[in-house]
């Protein structure tokens, strides 16, 4: 399923991640850019502004743990759809999250490794960060039906 390149894409781009840093971004960008997603957050407190949702720590916390799940993803290649399992039926039964907001979620976590690796997130490793993002939400949705 993965090249050695695309694997190696993934990996490396992912050594440089900071889950803190880069999953508060993340989260935040979702809230700001897509801001129906703040329906599940209620329990988050002030997400009036993009600066609240900038400032608002369980945003960051919360960006912390998503980045966390996707590190298991990362590092299980060849077994995502096994590792988010767990993740996809709490995000059905429970949260009852629309799966199209896996997607959003990817689309900014693409724009924060763009921005944070510039010239080296060439269009080969964009390729690979799609396919890679496709997969885990696939994964993320398998449970949904
Ligand atoms: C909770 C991962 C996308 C909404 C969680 C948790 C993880 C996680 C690890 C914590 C589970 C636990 O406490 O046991 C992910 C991953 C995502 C993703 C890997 C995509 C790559 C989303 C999206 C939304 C969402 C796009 C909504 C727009 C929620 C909510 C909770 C949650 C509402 C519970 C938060 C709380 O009250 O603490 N997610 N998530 N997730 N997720 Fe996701």
């Amino acid at each position: 399923q993965w090249t050695a390149e695309e694997k190696a894409a993934i990996t490396s781009v992912w050594a440089q991640v900071d889950a803190e840093a880069n999953g508060q971004e993340t989260l935040a960008r979702v809230l700001i850019v897509f801001p129906w997603t703040q329906r599940y957050f209620s329990s988050f407190g002030d997400l009036s502004s993009a600066a609240a949702i900038s400032g608002n720590a369980k945003v960051a916390a919360h960006g912390k743990k998503v980045l966390s799940a996707l590190a298991g993803a990362v590092h299980h290649l060849d077994s995502i759809k096994h590792t988010l399992a767990k993740l996809s039926e709490l995000h059905a039964e429970t949260l009852h999250v629309d799966p199209q907001n896996f997607n959003l979620l990817g689309n900014c976590l693409v724009i924060v490794l763009a921005r944070k690796l510039g010239a080296a997130f060439t269009p080969e490793v964009h390729a690979a960060w799609e396919k890679f993002l496709a997969v885990s939400c696939a994964a993320l949705s398998k449970h949904y039906h």
